[in-house]
């Protein structure tokens, strides 16, 4: 089938909540991708945050093999080993003593705000939740209730109540918000990424997770995006030295089979109780077992540090060409490998685009106008250069 013909099947069988790029990929290995007409392309969107190591890493095909022999599913009504296997190695390198499994990061961020709901009821009956101006945690209800986007809003209002907006960054009005006997928890990611990779001041997260403390309500780090990784360290948290109550994990977890987690301190997780939440596939041994390989091989094969070294590669060199075409890039920002290129007007976004789509280079554009580069963090310098070249010709073509 060729893309044409996909995409009118698209058009009659599938519901249209995205638009998406005229490409149809059938086939992946390491940063790259290949369209069912055979060509290819450098893969620096990873499934938005997803293939961490890469399309078809050997350790995630054996994992995947190895498991859907074994047990591919058991539902939670019965102990599973790789559930707590995995549950044992978050546990072993973060701040958290428990975890919850489910399958999306909108998922993880439904059960982070009913913990923290459940733990506010038993704290003072408190129930109220601060989020960001700008944020993303997700689309269904409770999460999509604290994402500060009204364009994710629109038309599905009334939304949860019991949500307050301050804006990302900014102490003081967070503060003024925390002034607010019904407030139990702050939702905040250390790096807005769906904003166009939006990095807060370097003490806000040290100065939110004191704010908290002082006012007794609990910090939810939303790393579902970032998390894992992404950020040249395992957890974007440990670059301030912040640890929050609850973090949220998603995306890249299960090394693409889906896979979600909430991972709070005992003081919070004795909340959820028996029958206090659930998830029939969350936890699923296929999804577990995989995401145990795939943090096995993020810290085994050292790509924590190779996210850290190739970032600052790409981060430098994409500031070159920022200043080169200074009349079209307003800003140039990133950690690790979450990298934003901010364009002046969003008018070139999608001629740009086409242009590095037709060089074989595929991004994600992001509110617009923010060229958001999300590359497999066993990317090489090589691939990167690649990238680089097509857009230097790109803009070069605009100028
Ligand atoms: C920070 C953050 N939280 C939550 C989500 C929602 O994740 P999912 O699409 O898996 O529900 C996303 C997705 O982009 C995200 O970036």
């Amino acid at each position: 089938m060729n893309t044409d013909t996909l995409r009118s099947k698209f058009e009659r069988y599938v519901m249209s909540t995205y638009s998406r790029f005229p490409v149809a990929l059938v086939r992946g290995k390491g940063s790259w991708v290949w369209d069912v007409e055979g060509k290819k392309y450098l893969d620096f969107t990873s499934g938005i945050a997803v293939n961490s190591l890469g399309h078809s890493h050997p350790m995630i095909i054996k994992a995947v093999q190895e498991q859907s022999k074994k047990l591919i599913h058991s539902s939670n009504l019965f102990y599973n080993e790789s559930q707590v296997e995995l549950a044992e190695i978050l546990v072993k390198n973060s701040f958290a003593d428990k975890v919850f499994f489910c399958n999306t990061g909108t998922e993880a961020n439904e059960g982070a705000i009913k913990l923290a709901r459940r733990w506010g009821r038993a704290n003072g009956g408190r129930y109220r939740i601060i989020a960001a101006h700008g944020s993303f945690h997700g689309r269904t209800m409770g999460s999509l209730s604290v994402t500060g986007q009204k364009v994710y809003h629109d038309g599905f209002k009334p939304l949860v109540p019991g949500m307050k907006f301050v804006g990302y960054g900014k102490v003081k009005s967070l503060r003024k918000a925390l002034d607010d006997s019904r407030v139990c928890a702050v939702i905040v990611e250390p790096i807005q990424g769906e904003n166009g990779v939006v990095i807060p001041p370097r003490d806000y997260l040290r100065e939110v997770r004191e704010l908290c403390t002082e006012k007794g309500v609990l910090l939810i780090l939303d790393e579902v995006q970032v998390g894992l990784g992404r950020t040249g360290r395992l957890f974007a948290y440990e670059h301030t030295n912040v640890v929050p109550d609850v973090m949220t994990l998603a995306k890249s977890l299960g090394g693409g089979v889906p896979a979600g987690a909430v991972l709070a301190t005992d003081e919070v997780a004795v909340h959820f109780t028996p029958g206090s939440h659930g998830s029939t596939m969350g936890g699923n041994p296929l999804a577990m077992h995989t995401a145990s390989v795939f943090i096995n091989t993020l810290i085994g094969d050292g790509l924590l540090d190779n996210a850290a070294r190739m970032g600052d590669y790409f981060l430098d060199a994409l500031s070159s060409i920022g200043a080169k075409y200074k009349g079209m890039v307003k800003d140039v920002r990133g950690m690790g490998l979450i990298l934003g290129v901010e364009l002046r007007s969003a008018d070139m976004g999608p001629e740009l685009f086409s242009s590095c789509l037709e060089r074989g280079f595929l991004y994600i554009p992001t509110v617009e106008k923010v060229i958001r580069i999300l590359p497999p963090l066993n990317v090489s310098t090589e691939e990167i250069d690649f990238a680089l070249e097509a857009l230097d010709c790109a803009f070069g073509e605009l100028s």
